[in-house]
């Protein structure tokens, strides 16, 4: 599979064409950024961990019956995913409250909700990712009403699925932030929506089961060090570092050139 033109660079990603229209090369830069992009740094081998983690949590959801982009993964950094039409809204599962929900609404952080709360945030970085509704969702048809409500029972499912799976290497799924893409079924009938982009990390808090401490991007939000040996050990624990020949190539250092920009 020849790799074409970049198609489009995000934060943490770059998307480039392939030689087959229907399919993308998705590949991860080291590139973290926090705060809609004023906290960056580079962290070294974080695009190596996390494609190996979202690959290997795409590929059990797979398994389980969720549809999703990914067709394989290629090599250490890229996946190639089927091209979709990604739909304008992240959609966030909590299960503990902590981050932007408790900054909100003052609830108190660390407070197991009852059952998991799903939110929406508009996919538009210069309003910041805003909080919308169901009914915002409606009203400027980015979802239809059918396909909203079959995103939410996807996602309650995925939260489901990704809780047991980490819950099992003593890894607490607090919450996650995915993201769906509709394209068009074998016999080009009607487009169908499948989970996207990537489930790793970056865009979920894990906790270890018994200390609490944070194994995810938080390290590098708060300041907290050790980011790579966080991610680290998530992969350890779930058994999927296959290419460890490969993987100590890669250095594992403190994050570098930490830049803020001024609001
Ligand atoms: P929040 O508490 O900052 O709103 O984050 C909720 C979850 O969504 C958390 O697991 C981190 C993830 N997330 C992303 O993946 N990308 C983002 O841009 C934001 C704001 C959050």
């Amino acid at each position: 599979m020849n790799k074409g033109k970049k198609l489009y660079e995000g934060k943490a990603k770059i998307v480039y064409e392939t030689s087959d229209k229907n399919l993308v090369i998705q590949h991860f830069k080291d590139d973290a950024t926090a705060f809609n992009n004023l906290k960056k740094a580079k962290v070294e081998g974080k695009g190596v961990i996390n494609n190996r983690i979202s690959e290997y949590i795409f590929t059990n959801l797979g398994q389980l019956g969720i549809k999703t982009h990914l067709v394989k993964r290629l090599n250490m950094r890229e996946q190639l995913v089927k091209k979709a039409e990604i739909i304008p809204i992240e959609f966030i599962v909590r299960n503990i409250s902590t981050g932007s929900l408790s900054k909100r609404l003052g609830i108190h952080e660390g407070t197991v909700l009852k059952k998991p709360l799903l939110e929406y945030c508009l996919k538009n970085d210069e309003l910041g990712d805003p909080l919308v509704s169901k009914e915002h969702i409606l009203a400027f048809e980015w979802l239809s009403e059918d396909d909203l409500n079959y995103i939410n029972q996807i996602s309650l499912r995925i939260n489901d699925l990704l809780s047991g799976l980490l819950r099992a290497v003593g890894i607490k799924l607090v919450d996650f932030k995915i993201e769906y893409g509709k394209i068009w079924n074998e016999d080009k009938t009607k487009k169908e929506i499948v989970l996207a982009d990537e489930i790793s990390p970056d865009t979920c808090r894990l906790w270890d089961a018994h200390t609490e401490k944070k194994l995810d991007k938080d390290r590098f939000r708060k300041d907290l060090g050790n980011i790579i040996q966080g991610y680290q050990e998530v992969a350890r624990r779930l058994k999927i570092m296959p290419e460890e020949t490969n993987i100590k190539k890669v250095k594992f250092g403190k994050p570098t050139s930490v830049k803020f920009k001024k609001k």
